[in-house]
């Protein structure tokens, strides 16, 4: 973990910019990114964006852009002149959604990374749904996403370990579905605490509510913040890179 490149991205999904607001200013923009989802953007477009910039943070825009190639690439051009670190489209939406989203980012503009499988499907839904195993559809999916030259791919801890050789070229696994040992599952399924994606090999870790539905948001911030620590020092004990 570094100030420069912080591991968790806390999800404020809450119904306004009061909220949301309230609980960013409790954390601190050196130790975390914060993810503007649907619900916070519907209630308050952009310049809910704008308010967490100028709090310090970087933003991750996850609105999930899933529809014909040209209208999903208009709609990352309007993202990236957010100013936004993030955003974010269905991988599920074909290789040619995934190039022309890809194209419409400019240079120097936010990272653009693929949603594999939602991470609140069981693999039962996964196979009710005509997609297979949710291993191996997670996988076609990440490929293609990096064929595309899309920067990374969200995707649950539990699969993050059978996508390490993509991990080339900056290619990055964002990995939401966590719970701190011993938090409630809430609606997800696929879940990992903050030290197994971690060993699996995730980048970045999307927390939402263990973080935001505490008593003292700051709190559990910062008790994630210690398994990340000891997650890195076990890594660096094996010889590998600290996080
Ligand atoms: O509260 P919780 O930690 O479950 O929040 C997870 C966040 O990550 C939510 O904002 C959800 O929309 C998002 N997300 C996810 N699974 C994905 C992609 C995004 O849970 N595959």
């Amino acid at each position: 973990m570094s100030f420069e490149d912080p591991v968790i991205i806390v999800a404020l999904d809450f119904a306004g910019a009061r909220g949301a607001l309230g609980a960013a200013r409790s954390l601190n923009p050196a130790q975390c990114r914060v993810k503007v989802g649907l619900e916070l953007f519907c209630a308050e477009g952009p310049p809910v964006v704008h308010a967490l910039q100028g709090l310090g943070f970087q933003v991750f825009l996850d609105l999930k852009f899933h529809d014909i190639p040209h209208t999903v690439a208009r709609a990352c051009a309007r993202a990236a002149e957010l100013g936004v670190w993030m955003v974010n489209v269905h991988a599920l939406g074909g290789p040619r959604m995934l190039e022309a989203a890809r194209r419409a980012i400019p240079t120097g503009g936010p990272q653009l990374v693929g949603v594999t499988v939602l991470t609140s499907h069981s693999p039962e839904e996964v196979a009710a749904l005509g997609l297979g195993a949710s291993a191996e559809r997670v996988r076609s999916l990440a490929r293609s996403c990096h064929e595309a030259g899309l920067d990374g791919v969200v995707c649950s801890g539990r699969e993050a370990s059978d996508l390490q050789d993509l991990r080339t070229g900056g290619f990055v696994l964002v990995t939401p579905g966590i719970r701190p040992k011993g938090a409630a599952a809430d609606d997800q399924r696929r879940t990992q605490t903050i030290s197994e994606a971690l060993a699996s090999g995730a980048d970045y870790l999307v927390i939402g509510r263990p973080v935001t539905g505490a008593p003292d948001p700051a709190a559990a911030l910062a008790a994630c913040l210690d398994e990340v620590r000891a997650a890195g020092a076990r890594r660096a004990s094996k010889n590998q890179e600290p996080l």
